[in-house]
């Protein structure tokens, strides 16, 4: 699949073009994992590709940190959202670093210039007319007191009757439907079942800009051929529906200024994201907003994945052209990584984050295997183990780095030949290869400017191979010789590394190390280095073992929810261990004392007795009548689930609790009390009273996970 062709495809040489790329934002509800670093990787290879061509062009990214599942996620955790997404995008910020995915700036949509942003978008939808109010009926979970997005609701499809389906639609016969004919429908949040409730809701009144959008999409210079189709075929044949652009409060968001209690939908904020990014940019470069958002001679280029071209392609555009920003030159639309062929799955150990990988590879590794696989079109691409590692085996290190660490070495005392000696025209010709490599990068076909690459490096190892400088290197009368041929092979090794450099940025920084010459243009390619001292040889890429991508893997592979079975053991007589939160009998109050530091010591086999578990909080109730008694349901993992009654109403609101994990003693004897059977309980700390602390384990803790 190719892109079309562009008149961008061949800029026209000594134009610097002013170049505004900018990748998708990634959700601050999770660690970014390798799906994404297609993205981020893909993204940053082009950027760089261009600042080496002497253009001008920045590159911005945020986090994407409103919306409903930040605010549960948060909830969950038991903290603020804005501590939630400043830890996020630690975690972030130091992923991207570490796989050379440089952004001019990283901001963060939860920010003061992007309100701001938010507002004047709003104020020309509201002055052109396009908003309106309209009634929507939606389900509403009445324990967690929020409304329900689609994917927050399970139950029985009503179409083919199996369970525990979306939503939205039906993974086992593939209906859609909406969540109200969902039936026995749950709230995945807190279990209850759902109501259904009426909210206003403000919608955008697209339809009003479908010849816009028509002429944009289909004028066959701004979206690939296959996505134009895709809009064509799926949106555009017909009337575009309204958009649902607000959320009623609870919603973690920014709050509607002319409509109180009302929230703009995460995807209206989150583009706008792009421009307040760009902004934090500007302030701190001295640089003009509207030069880089409403200037005609800038050229804006996304990135994302394609399950997020509709608001890209359709409803950015339409706003942007609402506000009288620029639109972008070129959306370029990517597919999904798969691993071995198939999803990526926790349970296959499939899901791996970026920092998951750091811990057993190196990231110029993956750099390179995107590269080698990205294409321009929106195929989906597959890391497959054994060809990931076979490609950097055999390419990077037994083609590229090989060049340099045969020869290198033979000339580190005289340094490069005074000339450029006579290599049979090999030089020229891959610097003549550099226009077609540029034009490989320009059109995101890295592909192919990969193997344009890995031509010119099988003729350079011809070359050293066929030269044998091991052999030279004992007799005094073919020093000159070797010279020579270390000198050509170091130069093809450079040229190389240049075409390279912007996948292997750390290659590049090794080579400059090493020659003492900063590559810092595409055509360094075209000028042999003469004359200039070696630094000594370091080691500059390891192999592979497929070891290393198993044992990724395996830490990558999520526990299934139960590890070992919490059974609860038979006759034991459970004296509450120590600083454990009594969860009966009845409710008898007795306030907790701060325990001496050391008590009676115990063997470990006693401590091992008792079976704490992660435990999720599904469901919490008052008990009617019990002064101190919370009825909680707690999902150990899979269906397993528990009752217990806990004295911790006084410190604890029972909503407050849903959705957050606790530790609790999976092994207590049940027993029997007036309010009903308690199967366990949550251990806490504090004096009791409103001095009761629940523990929690760190994020990351899988209900079912044993505590040891
Ligand atoms: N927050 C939105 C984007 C808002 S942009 C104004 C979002 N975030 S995301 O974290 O889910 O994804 C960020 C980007 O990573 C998206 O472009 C998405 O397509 C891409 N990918 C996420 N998983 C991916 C794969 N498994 N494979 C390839 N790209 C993937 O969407
Ligand atoms: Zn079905």
């Amino acid at each position: 699949m190719t892109s079309e062709p562009t008149s961008l495809e061949n800029p026209p040489a000594g134009d610097q073009r002013k170049i505004l790329v900018t990748a998708a934002l990634p959700y601050a509800n999770g660690h970014i994992h390798l799906g994404h670093l297609v993205e981020y990787i893909q993204t940053d290879i082009w950027v760089r590709f261009q600042k080496l061509r002497g253009h001008r062009c920045i590159y911005l990214c945020a986090d994407d940190t409103h919306g409903t599942a930040i605010m549960i996620r948060a909830r969950q955790e038991g903290r603020s959202e804005e501590a939630l997404i400043a830890d996020m995008r630690r975690a972030h910020v130091r992923d991207f670093e570490q796989f050379s995915v440089h952004f001019d700036n990283f901001g963060s949509t939860n920010s003061p210039e992007n309100r701001a942003l938010c507002n004047e978008f709003w104020a020309r939808l509201r002055a052109a007319g396009l908003i309106s109010e309209q009634e929507v009926t939606q389900l509403y979970d009445p324990v967690a007191g929020t409304f329900l997005a689609d994917r927050f609701v399970k139950g029985t499809c009503p179409n083919c009757g199996s369970t525990d389906q979306y939503g939205d639609s039906c993974d086992k016969c593939g209906a859609a439907y909406s969540p109200t004919e969902l039936k026995n429908p749950k709230s995945t949040l807190s279990g209850a079942t759902p109501e259904l409730r009426n909210a206003k809701h403000l919608f955008v009144h697209v339809e009003q800009l479908h010849e816009f959008l028509n002429d944009w999409t289909q004028s066959g210079d701004h979206l690939q051929k296959e996505v134009a189709n895709y809009l064509a075929g799926h949106f555009l044949g017909e009337p575009l529906r309204d958009w649902d652009i607000s959320r009623p409060a609870p919603y973690f968001g920014f709050e509607i200024p002319d409509s109180p209690g009302n929230y703009w939908y995460v995807w209206f904020d989150a583009p706008i994201g792009y421009i307040a990014s760009t902004a934090e940019w500007c302030q701190r470069e001295g640089e003009l907003l509207d030069r880089w958002w409403r200037g005609a001679d800038v050229e804006i280029h996304h990135f994302i994945g394609k399950d997020i071209t509709y608001f890209h392609t359709l409803f950015w555009p339409a706003m942007l052209k609402t506000a009288a920003f620029r639109l972008p030159r070129k959306i370029h639309v990517h597919g999904f990584l798969t691993v071995d062929g198939e999803k990526m799955s926790k349970s296959k150990g499939t899901f791996i984050l970026a920092s998951t990988y750091l811990n057993h590879l190196h990231p110029a590794y993956l750099r390179y295997y995107y590269a080698s696989k990205l294409g321009p079109g929106l195929d989906d691409l597959d890391l497959n183990r054994e060809e990931f590692v076979a490609k950097v085996n055999s390419d990077l290190v037994g083609k590229v780095v090989n060049l340099a660490s045969r020869t290198a070495k033979f000339v580190q005392d005289t340094g490069l030949s005074p000339t450029y000696p006579d290599d049979g025209g090999l030089f020229s010709q891959a610097a003549a290869e550099g226009e077609a490599i540029a034009a490989a990068y320009e059109a995101c076909d890295f592909n192919r400017a990969m193997r344009l690459i890995m031509t010119l490096a099988d003729r350079a190892n011809q070359f050293v191979d066929s030269e044998a400088p091991w052999k030279l290197r004992d007799s005094i009368d073919r020093a000159v010789e070797l010279q020579s041929t270390c000198t050509i092979a170091l130069n093809l090794f450079r040229q190389l590394v240049i075409y390279l450099s912007p996948v292997l940025p750390s290659l590049q920084q090794q080579t400059d190390e090493l020659l003492g010459h900063l590559i810092s243009h595409w055509d360094d390619a075209q000028e042999p280095l003469v004359r200039v001292a070696i630094n000594p040889f370091t080691h500059m890429m390891k192999r592979v073992e497929a070891a290393q991508v198993a044992a990724m893997i395996a830490e990558s592979r999520e526990e299934p929810a139960m590890t070992e079975p919490a059974v609860p053991v038979p006759g034991t007589t459970a004296a509450p261990p120590v600083s454990t939160m009594p969860s009966g009998p009845a409710d008898s109050g007795a306030p907790l004392e701060n325990e001496p530091l050391v008590g009676e010591t115990i063997g470990i086999d006693d401590f091992t007795k008792v079976d704490l578990r992660v435990a999720r909080v599904v469901a919490s109730e008052e008990v009617p009548k019990a002064k101190k008694l919370l009825k909680l349901t707690l999902s150990l993992g899979g269906d397993e689930r528990r009752t217990v009654f806990a004295g911790i109403k006084t410190a604890y609101e029972p909503a407050q609790l849903v959705g957050r994990l606790v530790i609790c003693v999976a092994n207590l004897a049940p027993r029997q009390m007036t309010f009903g059977v308690s199967e366990g309980m949550v251990v806490a700390a504090g004096a009791g009273g409103t001095e009761i602390y629940l523990l929690s384990p760190d994020s990351g803790a899988q209900p079912g996970q044993r505590v040891h």
